[in-house]
């Protein structure tokens, strides 16, 4: 058996680390992800340290070439990984020790992993947001795709998952293209407070060598510096801020999928999923289940566990590292990795949902979705609201009763109820007119929501 590589800070050590210790500590399992961000911070670092003369411009850029070797070998997957070496700045560190001997003892001048850590997970999350704007981007181009052939398609709008009144279906996929621009906006956002360089607070307090922050926040393009080495190590609020964005995305498309499970069941029979997107059941020949749609619902709960783990992570700890800290990163891979996921199953979803129209509308006349409109149309007769629902309440009763439609009653019934009841009513209770009278800014008629697509298209151009 080999002897396992010496610690890179074992100098005050007299007995080496219990075994079941170091796995329990190590994190290279889940960190090796950092990689090309930690070597991308650790050639900025050593460049710098070469430029102020902390080292020799020859040693740093006898560093930097043997850090590229490093990248190489993990790009390739040979580089192996050892728990004795806890995580991915130890691995890295080490193999450039092995590739160019001691000078490697170099790089880690007026460096801590404390703030080398916080750089590189910053680095990191800076890409995938980026990333998880372009998804949202995905998304939002397709649904924009499928409310454009649906803006005259009519279903019943819910509340309380009762039918109440009928609404445009790109109307109601709209709605979901703006939870996603928020989201979107919010991914902006936090991207800023993120975008700030930690490098060069070391351990906890600064360093006493000449470093040039302004240098290598520039170098990796950070928007700015964090002011206070204490903070800069040892806050990860903003992993909180992206954990919480993140929560809010799933509970989005959460949303959304069980829409989508509800519709595409034969009960409601609104949609169709494509077969990609759907699995048999073992059992029931007929079955054609919406797993899709289910998982996303299901993995928002791990999504909103994450967010939750990560404050309740931050609560307890006195300033400034802890290496309760360490416990930041499968909650933060968990949570990208899942977004990433769904932005691109539902990226790949949307434009495949086959919308069964006359469904929709046959639902939309179901359940007197227009008694609104018998009430708005009395008060056009000047009689006070309050008074026109409970006139618009009585005909509901009548056709209930009676076991018919609204547009089914003779005026002569509803003049029964109220005789200033018109035979101008016939044109404002069908389902169309209902929709279309709905002209205010933001809401359903036909023209408003092919304005609001002219809209929400330039807003994404
Ligand atoms: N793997 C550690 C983490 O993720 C790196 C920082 C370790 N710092 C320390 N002082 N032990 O937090």
């Amino acid at each position: 058996m080999s002897s396992p590589p010496a610690k890179l800070w074992g100098g005050r050590f007299s007995q080496s680390t219990d075994a079941f210790v170091e796995a329990f500590s190590s994190s290279i399992a889940y960190d090796s992800r950092l990689f090309r961000h930690d070597i991308r911070a650790s050639k900025v670092h050593c460049r710098m340290l070469g430029r102020q003369g902390i080292i020799t411009p020859e040693e740093a850029e006898q560093i930097a070439a043997g850090l590229d070797r490093v990248q190489e070998e993990l790009e390739q997957g040979t580089l192996a990984f050892s728990d004795a070496l806890e995580d991915i700045h130890m691995h890295v560190e080490s193999r450039l020790r092995e590739l160019i001997g001691p000078v490697a003892g170099k790089l880690h001048t007026a460096r801590s992993r404390n703030d080398q850590v916080a750089t590189d997970i910053r680095l990191y999350l800076r890409d995938e947001v980026d990333a998880m704007g372009v998804g949202i981007r995905g998304v939002q181009t397709n649904l924009l795709a499928l409310a454009q052939q649906h803006i005259e398609t009519i279903l019943p709008g819910f509340t309380h998952l009762q039918n109440a009144q009928p609404i445009s279906f790109a109307h109601h996929l709209l709605a979901y293209f703006e939870m996603l621009d928020r989201d979107y906006a919010r991914l902006i956002d936090l991207r800023k407070r993120l975008n700030q360089l930690p490098l060069g607070s070391a351990a906890l307090a600064g360093t006493p060598f000449p470093v040039d922050r302004v240098w290598v926040a520039d170098q990796l393009d950070f928007e700015g510096i964090c002011q206070n080495s204490l903070d800069a190590v040892s806050d990860r609020d903003f992993a909180v801020e992206l954990a919480s964005a993140a929560a809010l995305i799933m509970t989005h498309f959460s949303r959304f999928s069980e829409e989508l499970i509800l519709w595409s069941s034969p009960a409601f029979g609104f949609v169709e999923l494509s077969d990609a997107f759907c699995t048999g059941s073992s059992i029931m020949p007929q079955k054609k289940n919406p797993d899709v749609p289910e998982l996303v619902r299901g993995k928002t709960g791990r999504v909103t566990g994450n967010l939750l783990a990560l404050l309740t992570l931050m609560k307890g700890l006195p300033l400034a590292y802890n290496r309760d800290m360490q416990e930041d990163k499968e909650p933060i891979f968990d949570t990208v990795d899942t977004v990433q996921g769904v932005l691109r199953v539902f990226t790949d979803l949307v434009p495949g949902i086959q919308v069964r129209r006359e469904a929709m509308l046959a639902a939309a006349g179901e359940g007197f979705t227009t008694a609104t409109d018998l009430a708005d149309y009395l008060v056009r007769k000047n009689i006070p609201f309050r008074e026109a629902h409970a006139i618009s309440g009585r005909i509901v009763r009548v056709c209930v009763e009676q076991n018919l439609t609204l547009d089914q009653l003779t005026l002569a019934q509803m003049q029964e109820v109220d005789p200033r009841i018109q035979s101008d009513v016939a044109a404002i209770l069908t389902i169309q007119s209902s929709v279309n009278a709905r002209v205010s800014l933001g809401g359903t008629a036909f023209e408003t929501v092919k304005k609001a697509l002219v809209e929400a298209t330039k807003r994404i151009a």
